[in-house]
């Protein structure tokens, strides 16, 4: 009997730490203004990609990449930002120290449909992470510079980078950007529009 009550108290623990958990996230992000690094790097200045992004953060933009017969399928990027990077952008220009902006590759599966020959994404690759950070505050860190956190991330490790030096493995190609501090800003209507 004794059991079967602490065991039926377990329960009920675990369904009101299960009810309760999420409703004290979403209360904690809602209370916050403004971009928040936090949910992207640790104290150490590591990156991973943000919990819950897709439904936390502003959507950016996307892009598509066409695919090549008998070569590749094409892919479909989705961009997205922290709550608050577009407003302060729209207001100031740039984007805020904390902005996160994650973008997801996606491998696109094209074919014919009513409107045409449509790709749509079909199967996550991976997602680049960036983090504003216009003071340099991690030197030591070679993910850390010009400006922004930079890293990659596999499927397989949402929190472990597999990226070694952002000036060998992201800046490169970036260049074309670097006058709108290395963001391809051209892509994302949002920092724009004002309806
Ligand atoms: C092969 C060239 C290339 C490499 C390497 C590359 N990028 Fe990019 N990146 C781009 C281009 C071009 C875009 C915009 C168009 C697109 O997505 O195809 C972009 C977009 C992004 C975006 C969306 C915001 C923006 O700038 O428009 C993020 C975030 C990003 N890259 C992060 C990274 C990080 C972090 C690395 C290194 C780990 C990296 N990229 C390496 C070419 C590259």
């Amino acid at each position: 009997m004794k059991l079967i009550k602490l065991a039926s108290i377990g329960v009920v623990g675990l369904l009101a730490l299960l009810l309760l958990a999420p409703s004290a996230q979403i209360k904690a992000a809602a209370a916050s203004n403004g971009p928040k690094a936090a949910p992207a790097i640790d104290a150490n200045g590591n990156l991973h990609v943000p919990i819950g992004y897709r439904t936390s953060y502003q959507f950016l933009g996307s892009w598509a990449v066409a695919s090549a017969p008998d070569k590749n399928p094409g892919e479909t990027h989705v961009v997205y930002a922290s709550p608050g990077t577009i407003e302060a952008y729209r207001k100031d220009g740039r984007f805020p120290d904390g902005s996160v902006l994650v973008k997801e590759v996606l491998e696109a599966s094209t074919e014919k449909m009513t409107t045409g020959t449509v790709s749509r994404a079909q199967k996550l690759k991976g997602w680049f992470v960036m983090v504003k950070e216009s003071k340099d505050t991690h030197p030591e860190n070679a993910l850390w510079g010009d400006g922004w956190a930079w890293a990659w991330f596999n499927p397989s490790d949402p929190s472990k980078t597999t990226s070694m030096d952002y000036r060998v493995n992201c800046i490169t190609c970036h260049i074309p950007a670097k006058s709108t501090d290395w963001i391809y800003v051209q892509g994302y209507p949002p920092l724009k529009a004002t309806r």
